[in-house]
């Protein structure tokens, strides 16, 4: 009985979300591919770099806004978005990189 009640008071500590007060601002990008499809993916505006794990052949590179970022596609590409634009990558490609920091 008791080992019971500890388990579930341990499962209960675990399933607390990490550090959700000091949320780091994050920029929303959707990568537009060759083939129409789209995906999106939040990078935070920490310098960090991120995966994008995402295959898509990737035409061009959008941002609403609010940060500064640089991506770098699986042959060589760079693209940088200054604020609210779209890019073109070229030659499209998947993307591989991202990082974003605070505009
Ligand atoms: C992505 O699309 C471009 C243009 O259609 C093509 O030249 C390139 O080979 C494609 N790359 C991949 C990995 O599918």
């Amino acid at each position: 009985m008791k080992t019971s009640v500890i388990l579930a008071a341990l499962s209960l500590a675990s399933a607390t979300p990490i550090a959700s007060s000091s949320a780091v601002f994050e920029v929303s990008i959707t990568f537009n591919g060759v083939n129409g499809a789209s995906f999106s993916q939040n990078f935070p505006a920490d310098d960090s770099l991120v995966a994008i794990t995402n295959p898509l052949n990737v035409s061009s590179i959008a941002s609403v806004g609010g940060g500064f970022c640089t991506f770098t596609g699986v042959d060589g590409s760079s693209v940088v978005l200054d604020g609210e634009q779209t890019v073109s990558v070229s030659p499209p490609q998947p993307q591989k990189w991202g990082s974003c920091q605070t505009a």
